[in-house]
C-alpha cells in the first residue's frame, strides 16, 4: 500500500523534482532514465498530478546539469567526497557512481526518514539527519581527507539571503579549495512563482534572489562555471531532446525566469 507523506512546507517541495523525474522515466526519449524515481511516486500516496507546467521538465534538466559538474569531479578526482546538502529523494548518487567515491545525503529529519524508508546506507554512501545551517556534519563528512564536492540544489533559494551568505560563508572556509555547485535565481524568477502552476500547488516559496553568481565571490567562493537551461555543457545537451534543446535555447535568450536562473559551480 502507498504510505503517506507528513512533510514541512520547504521539504514537501521535494517532490516535485521526484515526479518531475519519473514523468521523465515514462517519456520516449528521457533525460536522467530514473527509473527508481516511478518507483518512488508509486510507493507515495500523494496527488503528485497536481504538478504540472514546464518546470517539472526544468527540475529534470537541473538535475542533469547538477550532475554533469559532479561527474567533471569525479573523472578529476575517483576517490572524492561528495556531499549532496538537501537531498530530498534524489537519485544522484546512483546515477554518477563510479564505484570509488565516497557519498553523503544530508536532509532535515522529517526528509530524511521518509528517504531512509527507500535507501539504505552502504560502506560508500551515507545518509545524514541534519542541516545545511549547522556545523555537525562537517567532520564526519571531512574523515576521508581529499578532496571535496559539495552541492545544494534547489535549496537555498528558499531561504533568506543573510542566512544563505552567513552558510557559504561558512562552508567557503570549513571546505577550502573544494567546489560547491548551487543554483541562483534572479528577480524576474521569483516574481514568476505565483504564476508558475507547479509552485502554485504548494505554499513553500523562494525568496533568497541573486541575479549574478559572480557577486557572491566576496563570501570567499569563487566562480569556475555558470549554466542556464539555454546554455548547458555540451554532453549534456546532446542528451536532451532535441525538441528540448531547440526551446531551451530560445527561452535561455529570451524568457527572464529562464535566463536568470543559473546553475553555477564555485571554488571554495
Ligand atoms: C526542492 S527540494 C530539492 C531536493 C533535492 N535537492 C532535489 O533536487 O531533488 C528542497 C529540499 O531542501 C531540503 N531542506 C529544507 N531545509 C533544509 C535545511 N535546513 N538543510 C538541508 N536541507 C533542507 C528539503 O527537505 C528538500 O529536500
Amino acid at each position: 500500500m502507498a504510505e503517506s507523506v507528513d512533510l514541512g512546507e520547504i521539504q514537501e517541495t521535494l517532490l516535485i523534482p521526484l515526479y518531475g523525474r519519473a514523468r521523465d522515466a515514462q517519456a520516449t526519449t528521457s533525460v536522467l532514465d530514473d527509473h527508481t524515481a516511478i518507483d518512488l511516486v508509486d510507493a507515495i500516496d500523494y496527488d503528485f498530478e497536481k504538478f504540472r507546467g514546464p518546470s517539472l521538465a526544468g527540475s529534470v534538466l537541473r538535475a542533469a546539469i547538477f550532475d554533469e559538474f559532479v561527474r567533471d569531479f569525479l573523472r578529476e578526482h575517483p576517490d572524492g567526497t561528495v556531499v549532496d546538502l538537501g537531498c530530498g529523494l534524489s537519485t544522484r548518487f546512483h546515477r554518477v557512481d563510479n564505484g570509488r567515491v565516497r557519498w553523503f545525503d544530508l536532509d532535515v529529519p522529517d526528509t530524511m526518514s521518509l528517504r531512509r524508508k527507500y535507501f539504505e546506507d552502504t560502506d560508500r554512501y551515507t545518509m545524514i539527519t541534519g542541516s545545511i545551517f549547522d556545523e555537525d556534519w562537517y567532520d564526519a563528512v571531512s574523515a576521508r581527507g581529499g578532496p571535496i564536492f559539495l552541492l545544494s540544489e534547489a535549496v537555498l533559494l528558499y531561504f533568506d539571503e543573510e542566512r544563505v551568505h552567513d552558510v557559504l560563508r561558512r562552508l567557503s572556509r570549513r571546505f577550502a579549495g573544494g567546489r560547491l555547485a548551487v543554483d541562483t535565481g534572479g528577480a524576474l524568477m521569483m516574481k514568476s512563482q505565483d504564476s508558475n502552476p507547479v509552485f502554485r500547488a504548494l505554499p513553500a516559496r523562494m525568496v533568497w534572489t541573486c541575479g549574478d553568481p559572480r557577486a557572491l565571490e566576496p563570501l570567499g567562493i569563487k566562480l569556475l562555471d555558470s549554466r542556464t537551461f539555454g546554455t548547458p555543457q555540451r554532453s549534456v545537451a546532446r542528451r536532451w531532446p532535441s525538441t528540448t534543446r531547440f526551446l531551451m535555447t530560445v527561452l535561455g535568450r529570451f524568457a527572464p525566469p529562464v535566463r536568470t536562473y543559473k546553475m553555477n559551480l564555485f571554488e571554495m
